[in-house]
């Protein structure tokens, strides 16, 4: 389920007494004595409540003076979305890529419109997975030898990248993990098929209807080539949510008419940064289009059982349309499978977190969990 170069690196961190724990690195599935380790070296900082809507929420300008591009220094973290690495390159998030949720959820609705629960949902449910839940800290990606100093590091944590518990296969700029390893860097090859399928679907640009068709094409991708792939809760609600993403959050605000260039996309999947000029979506978007994404043609979760083409739907996972039985898998199978025994101040952040997690799908009349008790 985890990143090797993950593990090994925590291993070999492990092994030289003088290293710390990063700060930014999840403790999910340590072992007790490599967690009571790791403990011993953080300082617990409670995890503030999520921040609640905006106060001005209409379009405005945000490629603004304060917050200008600038490229990633050596040693910053990008990683695998094209929507946070935008904001750390301009910013809105620490420029290191090193942030946690109550600094995302503000950049988000600050620098892009995305609606509160939404972004809400989206962080925790990441954050719950990838992030340090002690230190409060969350890493976009992870640090790659390429950005290290002289000579180069290893990779230290896998942040973001973390395979299948929250980034996953069937991305659409993005290769499958099973090919390589490199799940989160920008694809030209496959980005050509994002622009392909928007001339065929979009008269040029990318919509609803271009998303419906390269959603299926890349689950159908997936099944026929790559035989480990998983496409159950909690992949099945990012990926039709990033499908739309680029629909509702990266067309200005004063376009505001769900059509987008796909030069306007590559500076966001690509150069992670804001078009000259860009303003923010019109209002708050909750993403509930990705359901006609599905509705184009949809399929039930599931994964490759036995190699490629093997796809088998699976009946235990949460479906997209019921949010209620997606927290619930994520909060009882995902997370509990990641940390069976928490204690101490890891035991008080996780319940936090979990909690304003669920804050999110209150709303929709979803019922509280509490797998680690009140
Ligand atoms: C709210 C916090 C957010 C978190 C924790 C988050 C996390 C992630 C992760 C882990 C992935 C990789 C999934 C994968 O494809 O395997 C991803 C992909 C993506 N994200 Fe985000 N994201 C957030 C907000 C946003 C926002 C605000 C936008 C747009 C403005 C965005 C746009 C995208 C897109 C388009 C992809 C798909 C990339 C691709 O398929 O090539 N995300 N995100």
């Amino acid at each position: 389920m985890f990143d090797l170069v993950y593990f090994t690196t925590l291993v070999l961190a492990f092994a030289a007494p003088t290293i710390a724990f990063p700060a930014h690195a999840s403790l999910a599935g340590l072992s007790r004595e490599e967690m009571d380790k790791a403990l011993g070296t953080l300082k617990f900082t409670p995890p503030p409540p999520p921040p609640g809507p905006l106060d001005f929420s209409g379009t405005k300008l945000v490629n603004d003076a304060e917050h200008p591009f600038m490229d990633a220094r050596p040693g910053d973290i990008r990683g695998p979305c094209p929507g946070l690495n935008t904001l750390a390159s301009h910013g809105y998030i620490s420029r290191s890529g090193i942030t946690s949720c109550s600094e995302i959820i503000t950049a988000v609705m600050e620098g892009f419109n995305m609606e509160n629960n939404l972004a809400i949902f989206t962080c925790y449910s990441a954050f719950l997975v990838n992030g340090n839940l002690v230190t409060d800290k969350l890493s976009i990606g992870q640090k790659t030898a390429k950005t290290g100093p002289d000579p180069p590091k290893p990779a230290t944590v896998a942040g973001l990248n973390t395979h299948n518990v929250f980034e996953g296969d069937t991305s659409m700029t993005r290769a499958d993990a099973y090919f390589g390893g490199d799940n989160h860097s920008f694809n030209e090859t496959l980005f050509q098929g994002f622009v392909d399928f928007s001339k065929r679907y979009g008269g040029g640009k990318y919509n609803l209807t271009v998303a419906g068709e390269y959603r299926y094409k890349r689950i159908q991708d997936s099944i026929a080539t790559n035989p480990t792939f998983n496409f159950i809760a909690p992949r099945i609600f990012s990926a039709y949510s990033e499908s739309v993403n680029p629909i509702n959050l990266w067309v200005d605000g004063r376009q505001d008419d769900g059509q987008l260039d796909t030069e306007v996309a590559r500076s966001f999947f690509q150069k992670m940064r804001f078009p000259d000029d860009f303003h923010r979506a019109a209002r708050p978007m909750n993403g509930e289009n990705e359901l006609d994404v599905l509705a184009a043609h949809p399929i039930e979760p599931g994964t490759n059982v036995n190699g490629v083409n093997t796809y088998t739907p699976d009946p235990t996972s949460g479906t997209l349309p019921d949010k209620c039985t997606l927290y619930e898998n994520h909060v009882n199978r995902t997370v509990r499978s990641l940390y069976p025994n928490p204690t101490g101040n890891l035991l008080v952040a996780l319940k936090a977190n979990m909690h304003y997690f669920y804050t999110s799908v209150q709303p929709k009349g979803c019922k509280e969990i509490f797998p680690y008790g009140r």
